[in-house]
């Protein structure tokens, strides 16, 4: 069975999006939490038109062709435009966990409305034996909170956005974190995790 994992461009001050994300724009004003995607030479392997420093591209594709499946929360699918009725990942199937419904959803994308368990069990079906991505901070914590992530991913930006939706949450009890890698490339430190169970 595939892991569940986590991988989000955080700015070092613990946000996801700069001020007032909305619809076509997924990060607000914090749109340079992405730019280490297309500050390099080294085309990815997994998404088209990526091209990032050597060592961002070894550390993005290896998580990224893993992914057979995401689980997106309600606010990232609401922001990025319902990834076009999509996959926000080319080579992954897309699972939308909200509380309400989505008239909007197609054939190609699943809801699920009753909770984080079913929304992580149901994409680790789809993914096949490949891994469950996680995308949203809200989505993250509920995962947390369920016991259910196997790895949290912090490409860490080197800014203080200082407004946005924050990447951290409020937990019931702590989560201990074994750091498996840490990469420094240009414009972005990529820490990975291991979630102590
Ligand atoms: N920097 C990055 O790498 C990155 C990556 C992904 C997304 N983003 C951006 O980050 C923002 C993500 O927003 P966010 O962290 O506030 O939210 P989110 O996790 O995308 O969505 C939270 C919403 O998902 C639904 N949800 C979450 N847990 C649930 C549960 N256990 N059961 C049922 N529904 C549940 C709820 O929606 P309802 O109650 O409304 O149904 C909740 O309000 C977006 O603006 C996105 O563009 C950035």
């Amino acid at each position: 069975m595939g892991k569940v994992i986590s991988a989000h461009s955080v700015s070092a001050d613990g946000y996801i999006t700069g001020r007032d994300p909305r619809a076509g724009h997924g990060l607000g004003d914090g749109g340079m939490l992405f730019d280490w995607y297309f500050d390099g030479d080294t085309p990815s392997q997994v998404f088209d038109g990526f091209k990032l420093s050597e060592p961002s591209a070894r550390v993005f594709d290896f998580l990224a062709a893993r992914v057979g499946a995401v689980v997106a929360g309600r606010n990232t699918y609401e922001d990025s435009d319902h990834f076009g009725g999509g996959s926000p990942h080319p080579g992954a199937k897309m699972v939308l966990l909200s509380h309400r419904p989505a008239p909007e959803i197609t054939e190609r994308q699943t809801l699920v409305t009753t909770g984080i368990e079913d929304a992580v069990a149901k994409a680790l079906e789809l993914a096949e034996g490949k891994d469950v991505g996680l995308m949203g901070g809200g989505v993250l914590a509920s995962a947390l909170e369920a016991g259910l992530v196997d790895e949290v991913v912090l490409h860490q930006v080197p800014i203080l956005l200082g407004e946005g939706r924050p990447f951290f949450r409020k937990l019931p009890k702590h989560v201990k974190l074994a750091l498996v890698e840490a990469v420094p490339a240009p414009g972005v430190t990529h820490l990975r995790y291991e979630v102590r169970r």
